[in-house]
């Protein structure tokens, strides 16, 4: 296969990355690999086996003898751990919790950008989302999207998220757990949460999402003019 096109999409939590990433693949037919999710399904094993999230080497150990997939047959693709689809269970509180010091750690993040970098040389056309991967995972990638928005805004639509799915939250906590998370995953020593240099940058707090949609599809269509399966010419013509 000739070398994949990978868009990436980073940005801080509640920037609607996931949603944004899953809309403009269906669009543009492209793959989609949430790497959050990736990252959830190791605090997910932590639980599971017991181990502290500040045991890296504790981590790696359980990451070694266990398999994170995705499962790409699924649309949008299915996380499986050990061959069970953890989709549901990694949105939970638990996991929310403490993730973000799962994936400070180094053993825990090689193996991470290993796997995703396999996914990636697996799919013809990728957009992956997360927080390193324009910056660290594929820092050549044809098009790198920074996405931001105002804290507030990022924990009201988390709030609002929650609440839908049926789960009691106060806005104070939420604001408090993103603004914590942002500190904690833009001030780790490896693959801090950062802008990628060269990044098409967007703020989405004044736009609904089929605007942010909008955008990013012009922005790849601008920078990749030519989307046709197999041509081989890397998007460039
Ligand atoms: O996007 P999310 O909320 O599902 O991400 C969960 C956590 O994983 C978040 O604290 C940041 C971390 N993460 C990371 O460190 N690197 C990535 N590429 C993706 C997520």
């Amino acid at each position: 296969m000739s070398a994949s096109v990978i868009v990436t999409i980073d940005g801080p939590a509640g920037t609607g990355k996931s949603s944004a990433a899953a809309a403009l693949s269906q669009r543009l037919g492209f793959d989609m690999l949430d790497t959050g999710a990736m990252y959830r399904a190791v605090a997910l094993l932590a639980i599971e086996r017991g181990v502290s999230e500040n045991d890296g080497a504790g981590l790696a150990r359980v990451m070694d003898a266990s398999h994170i997939d995705v499962d790409f047959s699924s649309r949008p693709p299915a996380i499986t751990l050990d061959g069970r689809d953890v989709g549901q269970r990694i949105r939970q509180v638990d996991i929310t919790g403490i993730v973000s010091r799962i994936a400070s750690h180094h053993e825990v993040r090689v193996r991470m950008v290993d796997a995703q970098r396999a996914v990636a040389a697996m799919h013809a056309r990728l957009i992956t989302e997360g927080r390193d991967q324009g910056t660290v995972v594929f820092p050549t990638a044809a098009l790198r999207i920074w996405l931001d928005a105002r804290p507030e805004t990022r924990a009201r639509r988390r709030a609002d998220e929650l609440t839908a799915s049926g789960v009691a939250v106060e806005f104070a906590t939420v604001l408090a757990d993103i603004i914590a998370r942002d500190a904690s995953d833009r001030g780790r020593a490896e693959g801090p949460l950062a802008c990628p240099v060269g990044a098409v940058c967007l703020d989405t707090s004044d736009l609904s999402f089929a605007e942010v949609v909008d955008e990013l599809e012009r922005a790849v269509r601008a920078r990749l003019p030519c989307l046709s399966v197999g041509c081989g010419c890397g998007g460039s013509r």
